[in-house]
């Protein structure tokens, strides 16, 4: 009897013992990785959170562009570690909030006296409220970049309250969006600025089987330094549909100085790529539009150029959204694209879109006149590409095509994910 007390004794103390060291040396990731996915009706990309306590999965609308996370609150929104921003508090001042709802009823997730409010926004039907900011925890998977790591929870999360309303246009079963901008409340600023500190980077994958990884990850078979790197630009003007005065996009916008079709030069006026001092002008990129979006006069030489250099080609009758198709039985099909055309947009594109079995258009649509960005370079041209956000250094890494080096987004995340 004595001897089992001991052992008994023996085993709590071992158990006090590990759970005591781990807590001391608390687990520091180097990235985390959300998964990412294609929705084929709306083309959108869609990637999946847990937050609240109990933990709740969370489908959302990826948003490159987004000014920061947010989510429906109205509709079964519980958590027992919900806050509410407090007008004044540090959570209002990063977030760059002016506002302050001194009285709330009923009170409830997203309506709390004495808290300060953004402008969650749905980027894709372009409607926004204003919505209680708040914070609550997350969970998020680590990686290396080549196994799995444990799941982390990331507490006190900053997002906004948004409405039923506001989810209409998004995929089926999504209830936010999840917005990895340029400021200090978008996911990758506060995953880089959470205890654990990771590395003001993050990379995506665009793919029906794609990921989103922020901080520093090797990936196997990429060498870092065979990315090409660009310069991000800021563009002083908000391009969110409602913002604060004076607050800057959160958008990533880079510098395309021109634009080639296998080596031909696409004529268009210079002064659209800039971006100018209303934050009119200039080259986004964006995950909530499907295809590149050009202004109309750009689009028009582009498809003119285009044109030229492939006048062996046979034109089919365009297919809504696109400008120009193309019979697709003329088309090469190489390794590395759908077709042979390159495209040079400072960033070698995916050109092509196959639409039916006999025709293929250019993934290029009309943006119309006096669009607020010229060029927004959309979502299938950044297809199994892997793109890296090097916020510290203010750069863009992109691999080109992953196709070309025999490799995909799927490859790089089927060794991160359990399943
Ligand atoms: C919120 O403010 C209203 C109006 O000042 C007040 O009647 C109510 O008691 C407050 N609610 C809470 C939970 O403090
Ligand atoms: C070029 O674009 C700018 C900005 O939209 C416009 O003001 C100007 O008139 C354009 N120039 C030509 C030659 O079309
Ligand atoms: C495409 O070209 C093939 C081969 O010349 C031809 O048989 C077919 O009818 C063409 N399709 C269209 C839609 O023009
Ligand atoms: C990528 O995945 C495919 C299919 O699973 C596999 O055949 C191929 O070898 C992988 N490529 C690399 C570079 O790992």
């Amino acid at each position: 009897m004595a001897l089992a007390y001991n052992f008994l004794f023996f085993c709590l103390s071992l158990v006090f013992f590990i759970s005591h060291s781990e807590a001391k040396t608390s687990f520091k990731p180097k990235a985390l990785v959300v998964p990412v996915t294609k929705d084929s009706s709306t083309l959108q990309y869609l990637t999946q959170i847990q937050q609240r306590t109990p933990l709740v999965p969370l489908k959302l609308t990826l948003d490159l562009g987004g000014g920061f996370l947010w989510v429906n609150c109205e509709q079964g929104f519980v958590s027992s570690s919900y806050k509410p921003a407090r007008c004044g508090s540090a959570q209002c001042k990063i977030a760059g909030s002016e506002s302050c709802v001194e009285s709330c009823l009923p009170k409830g997730p997203g309506c709390n006296n004495n808290t300060c409010t953004h402008f969650p926004g749905n980027t894709v039907s372009h409607v926004s409220t204003f919505g209680e900011l708040a914070t609550d925890v997350v969970s998020i998977q680590s990686t290396d970049g080549s196994k799995p790591g444990q799941v982390v929870p990331v507490p006190n999360i900053i997002f906004a309250c948004g409405a039923t309303f506001l989810l209409e246009g998004l995929a089926s079963g999504v209830q936010g969006m999840a917005g990895l901008g340029r400021n200090k409340v978008s996911l990758p600023s506060q995953l880089s600025a959470a205890a654990f500190k990771l590395d003001r980077k993050f990379s995506i994958c665009l793919s029906s089987n794609g990921a989103v990884f922020f901080g520093d990850v090797s990936f196997p078979g990429i060498d870092p330094k065979s990315l090409i790197y660009t310069r991000l630009i800021r563009n002083p003007v908000s391009s969110a549909g409602a913002s604060f005065e004076g607050e800057s996009s959160a958008e990533y916008f880079i510098g395309v100085k021109s634009i080639l079709i296998s080596g031909n030069v696409v004529p268009l006026n210079k002064s659209l790529l800039s971006i100018n001092k209303e934050g009119f002008g200039g080259t986004k990129i964006s995950t909530v539009f499907p295809y590149t979006v050009l202004e109309t006069s750009i689009y028009k030489a582009f498809v003119k150029t285009f044109i030229k250099s492939y006048s062996n080609i046979p034109r089919v009758k365009p297919m809504a959204p696109f400008g120009a198709c193309f019979n697709s039985s003329f088309i090469g099909c190489t390794h590395v694209d759908a077709a042979a055309p390159e495209i040079h947009l400072y960033m070698p594109a995916n050109s092509m879109v196959r639409v039916g079995k006999h025709a293929m258009c250019l993934a290029f649509v009309d943006g119309g006149v006096n669009p607020t960005t010229s060029i927004v370079i959309g979502a299938y041209q950044l297809e199994d590409n892997l793109l890296q956000f090097d916020l510290a250094k203010s750069r863009l890494g992109f691999s080109s095509s992953l196709l070309a080096r025999q490799t995909t987004c799927s490859n790089l995340t089927s060794n991160v994910f359990k399943f």
